[in-house]
């Protein structure tokens, strides 16, 4: 059986493109992939608690904290990276907000990038923990980035989750992209109908 989460991070509801996409995204694996087991994750809803020092320092020293706040903190912090584990395709809904992911996103990956868990520190260097996952980004972005060198030099949306989960040991990463989505409304059809191609051109496995 295969095990798919979903993950949305737009602030913006019903407004949302990457939404739109990630749904369309999922029920178009639904259809491919028979027995498809779906999980779904909504970091904007309900914010991944942030990583405070006392969480990382409580997270890293293994043992239960007395203060039930961040017992509870670490708990939720763990729940999401089990929940990451378990999945064998991850769809991240990922908005370019001032020229980086989303804060709640961001928030969400701090508790995947566990040392230990997720990567290692060995004396070779970083190495990924992380195998047979595939990650596919739902990536949104006002203005257009992709294939421009000064625009591609301010996108540290696409660039910091490929490096991310690049490090984490994820190889099989894709991105579905609808770009210049601010630019008026044709525009924002354009991108839209290029992200379906995207959809719809995914191979299955
Ligand atoms: C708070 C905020 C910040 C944004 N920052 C940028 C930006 O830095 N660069 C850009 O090209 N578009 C930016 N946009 C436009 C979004 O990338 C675009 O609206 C996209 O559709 C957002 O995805 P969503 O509709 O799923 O939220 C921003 C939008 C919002 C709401």
């Amino acid at each position: 059986m295969t095990r798919l989460l979903q993950v949305d991070s737009s602030i913006l509801g019903d407004k949302s493109l990457s939404r739109r996409l990630t749904a369309e995204l999922v029920e178009k694996l639904q259809a491919d992939i028979p027995g498809l087991e779906v999980a779904y994750r909504d970091v904007a809803a309900e914010a991944p608690p942030i990583l405070s020092g006392p969480l990382f320092f409580a997270r890293a020293g293994g043992a239960e904290p007395e203060d039930s706040a961040l017992s509870a903190d670490l708990a939720r912090g763990r729940e999401l990276l089990d929940e990451f584990l378990a999945a064998d395709i991850i769809v991240i809904g990922a908005p370019m907000y001032n020229f980086s992911v989303p804060t709640q996103l961001r928030g969400w990956i701090d508790h995947l990038v566990v040392p230990g868990k997720t990567f290692a520190y060995t004396p070779a260097g970083v190495q990924g923990l992380v195998s047979g996952k595939r990650v596919i980004v739902v990536s949104t972005r006002g203005n257009f980035y992709a294939g421009d060198a000064a625009r591609s030099a301010q996108d540290h949306q696409e660039a910091y989750l490929r490096t991310t989960f690049g490090n984490l040991g994820v190889t099989d990463f894709a991105f579905v992209r609808a770009e210049g989505v601010g630019l008026g409304e044709a525009q924002k059809n354009e991108a839209l109908a290029a992200a379906r191609r995207e959809i719809a051109e995914l191979a299955a496995a």
